[in-house]
């Protein structure tokens, strides 16, 4: 929203359609945007919807073939709101894409991040009172349900965000929503629920600290001045009026600082519950009634994301970067906390934990996809040097079992966005038993990093491709420095713990010669793309690595694939072995090397022509190759970091080699925010 920053229809298209690009990660099969369609005459506007199936490209293609609209023209005050949709409810098409409407006349139209679990009940509701739905989604329930209250409104001048109030208390479900209404012009409305959700301020008169006096301290305070450079001030909701006062100001409403980040750097990040309101160019926050005794303060953050951060650079995918990026990431996971001269490690957002986690009486791991299988990749490490019992946990299964939970339960929730829902229902579940809970997460402010009793920032940076690279290797990391600050008192594991920090020391350079056989496994990916299926193989310490390579081939080439523990391997895998059938084994110089053998020579007997990633030195396993991977070496509860990769480079050369888009499969999103 732009209130006294003269913009032109142009400048407005071009904002939404770049703030929707830098989000298209999250979705992407249908997009739409809602902007004030004549001039700047208050009591003249409407509201114009332009939505189409597809990409963001396909609506911005639509956008200048509208003849009705004059691109010149140019806008005072304006607030225009943009959506990208992936379906969880109604097929993808334009009449399901967002915004949402409340009638023919778009009196008031709403984006949605979310899901209404209650939409069936109110959509029925809304029906009885004579409300025609035109979409399948649960979202139009939202725009008919605010033009409801407000046809049946009790006083006349009702605010907007009086109205959405009434709106929300109705809704039950995960939401992030923006409304618009031509009853309210040049005034914007959000609130959250479940759903994540920022504003940034752009203004040229700075907010200066006489403007916001009191600073900030949170419980995360030093964690996010030392690890994520941020700045943090205190804002409520007065003070807030005050900062922007009466003056030329830039609002931008967005699930993701990436989408807004070209245009300020100064971000709120809304809380569940609140409601955010622009009216007259002033920003105010407040929480819903039942909630009014609550702290209404929100921290305006200065982050420091630069946007190049965000583009491609010279790859080609968004995923082939962040896979080449991991020596720096997992650089910068263990920057200023594993001091290698003392063979310390110190985790700043769980110092102050670390004694009631000592006690515990277990660890839960839990997480989704591939944040899941970092908990796999490290549970044995985690047992060894914690010498706790580990549990690693889906966090769907976790839920739908029931599973016993207790205080002195320590509960990690693992996840590269934050705001995977599943994720975050586990943590709720976890907190109501009264657990301790520790977030892994890649995203400062998000829901789990928010949520959780303490925790650590992996800072692997951005992650834009859906399917998860950098992230992984940053979560292994997180997890195993975890382990080695717990042991640090242990007498017995302290050459363990030495090899270990030495261990990552040398990781970025190996990492990088990992990189550099790139073009091997280019030349790989050219004799297996046509296949339908792959196996990998493997077990111990790589058996995550399987599952994790599988994961990545399915997500992204669409291609059948299975990561199989070698241990299982005569319980039913071994019928699917024949000359035809490509698979991959992963054999380390590790405790199972010996077992690993087995396999590969029962492979072998059935004819099978396997692909083995193994250690540089290994001289037995190369000879009943058909291809080998040749990886250095490191400790063997690392080694998995070293061994996921060739299989992330893999993937991406089967994907681009069968023609797919990497960073936008199909039927995927990168932040899964429904159950
Ligand atoms: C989605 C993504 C995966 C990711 C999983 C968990 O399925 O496509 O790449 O591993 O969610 O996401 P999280 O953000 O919780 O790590």
């Amino acid at each position: 929203m732009n209130y006294r920053v003269p913009r032109t229809r142009k400048e407005i298209f071009e904002t939404l359609i770049k703030g929707l690009q830098r989000l298209e990660y999250r979705g992407y099969d249908s997009a739409g945007v809602a902007i004030d369609g004549n001039n700047n005459e208050v009591k003249e506007r409407h509201i114009q919807l332009v939505k189409k199936r597809g990409n963001v490209k396909a609506l911005d293609e639509e956008l200048y073939k509208q003849d009705s609209m004059d691109l010149k023209v140019e806008f005072e005050t304006h607030f225009g709101i943009a959506h990208t949709r992936w379906a969880t409810h109604g097929v993808p098409n334009a009449v399901n894409s967002h915004p949402q409407r409340s009638d023919k006349g778009n009196e008031f139209v709403v984006i949605h991040n979310g899901i209404i679990t209650n939409y069936k009940d109110l959509r029925k509701f809304l029906e009885s009172k004579g409300y025609e739905f035109e979409s399948e989604t649960d979202t139009e329930t939202i725009a008919k349900l605010i033009k409801y209250v407000f046809d049946n409104r009790e006083t006349e001048d009702v605010t907007f965000s009086a109205l959405v109030e009434r709106v929300i208390q109705q809704l039950e479900g995960a939401f992030a929503l923006v409304f618009k209404s031509i009853h309210y012009p040049g005034e914007a409305v959000a609130t959250r629920r479940g759903s994540p959700l920022l504003i940034g301020v752009r203004s040229k008169y700075k907010l200066s600290t006489e403007q916001i006096p009191v600073l900030y301290r949170t419980r995360n305070i030093e964690n996010v001045k030392n690890i994520c450079k941020t700045r943090m001030k205190r804002l409520d909701s007065s003070t807030c009026l005050h900062a922007v006062g009466n003056k030329a100001v830039e609002f931008f409403f967005a699930s993701d600082a990436s989408a807004i980040i070209e245009h300020t750097n100064r971000v709120i990040f809304l809380e569940d519950d609140d409601i955010a309101a622009v009216a007259d160019g002033k920003l105010s926050i407040h929480r819903v009634k039942r909630l009014a005794s609550d702290d209404p303060s929100r921290a305006i953050q200065t982050l420091q994301m630069e946007l190049q951060q965000i583009m491609k650079g010279n790859f080609s995918a968004f995923m082939q970067k962040e896979i080449f990026e991991q020596p720096e990431s997992v650089f910068n996971t263990m920057r200023g906390r594993v001091n290698f001269e003392t063979n310390t490690v110190l985790l700043g957002g769980l110092k102050d934990h670390l004694k009631e986690i000592r006690r515990c009486r277990r660890l839960i791991v839990i997480g989704c996809g591939t944040s899941y299988h970092a908990a796999v990749a490290t549970r044995q490490v985690l047992e060894e040097l914690t010498e706790l019992p580990v549990m690693v946990e889906l966090a769907s299964d976790f839920l739908d079992r029931n599973t016993p939970v207790f205080r002195d339960d320590v509960c990690f929730f693992i996840s590269q966005s934050g705001e995977t829902a599943d994720t975050l229902l586990a943590l709720r579940y976890c907190k109501d038993r009264r657990a301790l809970t520790v977030g892994i997460t890649n995203t400062v402010g998000s829901s789990i990093s928010r949520e959780t009793d303490c925790g650590v920032h992996i800072n692997a940076g951005p992650e834009i491709g859906v399917a998860s690279t950098k992230a992984y290797t940053s979560q292994f990391i997180s997890l195993v420095m975890f382990g080695l600050m717990m042991s640090e008192d242990r007498i017995s594991l302290q050459n363990r713990r030495r090899e270990i920090i030495h261990g990552l020391k040398s990781l970025p350079e190996l990492i990088k010669e990992v990189l550099s056989l790139d073009e091997k496994i280019h030349d790989l990916a050219l004799e297996l793309y046509t296949q339908r299926s792959l196996l990998v193989m493997g077990r111990g310490y790589n058996y995550a690595t399987c599952l994790e390579g599988a994961l990545k081939i399915k997500e992204i080439t669409y291609m059948h694939s299975e990561g199989i523990l070698a241990g299982e391997l005569k319980h039913g895998p071994l019928a699917l072995i024949d000359k035809q059938m490509p698979v991959i084994m992963v054999i380390m110089k590790d405790p199972c090397f010996a077992k690993c053998q087995n396999a590969l020579q029962q492979v072998t007997a059935r004819q099978g022509r396997p692909i083995i990633l193994c250690s540089k030195d290994d001289t037995e396993s190369s000879k009943f190759a058909y291809k080998t991977i040749e990886l250095p070496h490191t400790v063997d509860c690392l080694q998995g970091i070293l061994s996921v990769i060739p299989l992330q480079l893999l993937s991406f050369h089967l994907a681009v080699l069968r023609g797919y888009d990497v960073d936008f499969p199909r039927n995927l999103a990168k932040s899964v925010t429904v159950e």
